[in-house]
């Protein structure tokens, strides 16, 4: 291998019991190099006792289409040299039905796949071609294996894993978060049986990294972007390129910003929230003080995500505004900061975000922005597990807290002004986020102890205050939505009256 001279950590505490055949969980945390942790041997297994006569050795399954992507890419420039046949097989592509012709048609050692494509493929016309690829599989490698396992993906890792060949394979399953409810589930996946757990966490060790720095930010929900702005514009000072830091950037909002080693990703809670945002931020007076903006979610067509991964993958500086399809496992080299706006969906899933920053030893810097009532979130007792957070600001008299409000100040402004435009011009993104907001906050509604009623209420009041909906009502909502999100019969809702034709909305608001 000619990129790396030294196995990371968690490659040197798996290699030789993955070697030896066992059936492995293994827990390291983000950014150390668990990929190659198991396609190391995982393609060194299947190049010592190729399967005769033909079939594919090593199945590698992702909950994300980018993942997937990624360790394919990863697998080829391991071994450059070599002649393995590696395919990708997820969703979003341009014409499935060749897609399949081509995965049947050839021989494959390697398929990295996401588990709902690879399910199409084998419960379709063609299923007994598809499932009969597998004969002689000798590693499943199940990467993210907790968001594997926790339920969203169920009836399609059950339909795949259960038509795979019943002869004895290996197991190799990879996490940065692994509760012990998932070391159950996870035998399922292993004929029931023990499999070795591997953690590269110290006992009592914290599972993030020390190097990262991470604070939050207490601040009322019609804050939160110009907040974000004023951060996005205190990290392009704070990374100059080399060549300017003899001189102090002379940079207010709104002017042209400078050249900067800046490179952000801002998690939202869901796709709805990122296209509002995006909205917002690529207005022309806020722009213009920003390093270039792209947004990834699953509202955005596959060839609109992979371009917009390959973009801030390839940038020196950029602001990646993203959902949670990119909190897990994508490797963007030399992100500076990694900003959550809102509560994250659990402990677990800050986590993951936070690990897009401080990766392979690099340094890094986590911020989350929380309104007043989202603050029980990191008093969890999951968190307190996790990780330490302090204030962002430690005492509001500082130099700092005051240069940041100063920020926020100007960008409130810059931010009301694109209101405006907004709602005059593209009432359904707010009306969409409108719904994203109660689907999202209903998950969460336990924990910030909103009634029903309340969580109608606060989303009546961010779609004002901080979305600039200026009708009296607030935006309609399908009565299907409203079914679905358990709404029926709250007050407060302006429910779509019943003969216009329904909009299948509901179902994908709370989609990454
Ligand atoms: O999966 P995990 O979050 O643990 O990390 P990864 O996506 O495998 O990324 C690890 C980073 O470390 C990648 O950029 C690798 O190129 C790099 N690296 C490695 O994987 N193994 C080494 N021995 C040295 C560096
Ligand atoms: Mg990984």
């Amino acid at each position: 291998m000619k990129r790396f001279r030294f196995l990371t950590e968690v490659q040197a505490a798996t290699i030789e019991p993955a070697l030896s055949g066992k059936d492995i969980l293994v827990q390291a945390k983000t950014g150390t190099g668990k990929t190659i942790g198991f396609l190391l041997p995982a393609i060194e297994k299947a190049l010592r006792s190729p399967v005769r006569p033909k079939g594919t050795p090593i199945l590698v399954l992702s909950p994300t289409r980018e993942l997937a992507q990624q360790i394919s890419t990863e697998a080829q420039t391991l071994l450059p040299q070599s002649d393995l046949r590696i395919i990708t097989v997820t969703g979003g592509t341009r014409n499935p039905s060749t897609d399949l012709q081509k995965f049947l048609e050839r021989d494959h050692d390697i398929v990295v796949a996401t588990p709902g494509r690879l399910h199409d493929y084998f419960t379709g016309p063609r299923k007994t071609e598809a499932y009969e690829k597998f004969h002689g599989l000798q590693t499943l490698v199940l990467d993210e294996v907790d968001r594997l396992l926790d339920g969203g993906f169920a009836r399609e890792l059950d339909g795949v894993i259960s038509m795979l060949p019943k002869t004895k394979r290996q197991n190799l399953f990879f996490s940065a978060t692994i509760s012990n409810n998932i070391k159950q589930v996870a035998k399922k996946y292993n004929d029931g049986s023990e499999y070795t757990f591997i953690s590269t966490l110290k006992e009592d060790e914290m599972n993030v990294h020390q190097h990262v720095h991470q604070s939050y930010i207490i601040t009322p929900f019609e804050k939160h972007i110009p907040t974000l702005l004023a951060l996005l514009h205190l990290d392009s000072i704070k990374h100059p390129l080399p060549h300017v830091t003899t001189s102090t950037p002379s940079l207010s909002p709104g002017t042209t910003g400078p050249e900067t080693l800046s490179k952000v990703m801002v998690f939202f809670p869901t796709a709805r929230h990122v296209s509002f945002a995006m909205e917002v931020l690529s207005s022309e007076s806020i722009k213009k003080s920003l390093p270039p903006l792209l947004e990834i979610h699953s509202r955005k067509s596959q060839s609109a995500r992979t371009k917009a991964a390959g973009a801030f993958k390839n940038a020196k500086s950029a602001i990646l505004l993203s959902s949670d399809v990119a909190a897990r496992g994508i490797d963007f080299p030399g992100v500076t900061l990694v900003i959550q706006v809102g509560i994250p969906s659990s402990a677990e899933q800050y986590v993951h975000r936070l690990g897009r920053t401080a990766r392979a030893g690099a340094k890094g810097q986590g911020i989350i922005i929380l309104d007043p009532q989202e603050q029980p979130f990191y008093t969890t007792r999951e968190m307190q597990k996790t990780t330490t957070i302090s204030p962002y600001i430690s005492s509001p008299s500082s130099h700092e807290a005051k240069e940041l409000e100063t920020y926020i100040q100007t960008y409130a402004q810059h931010v009301q002004n694109t209101l405006e435009t907004v709602s005059a011009n593209n009432p359904t993104v707010i009306g969409s986020a409108y719904v994203s907001f109660l689907g999202y906050y209903k998950g969460q509604a336990r924990m910030m102890k909103w009634s029903s009623e309340r969580l109608v209420e606060e989303a009546n009041r961010y779609a004002k205050q901080v979305m600039g909906w200026t009708d009296a009502l607030p935006p309609a909502i399908s009565p299907k939505a409203v079914g679905m999100m358990g709404l029926k019969g709250v007050r407060g809702l302006n429910i779509m009256k019943p003969p216009r034709p329904e909009r299948e909305q509901s179902r994908g608001d709370r989609r990454q």
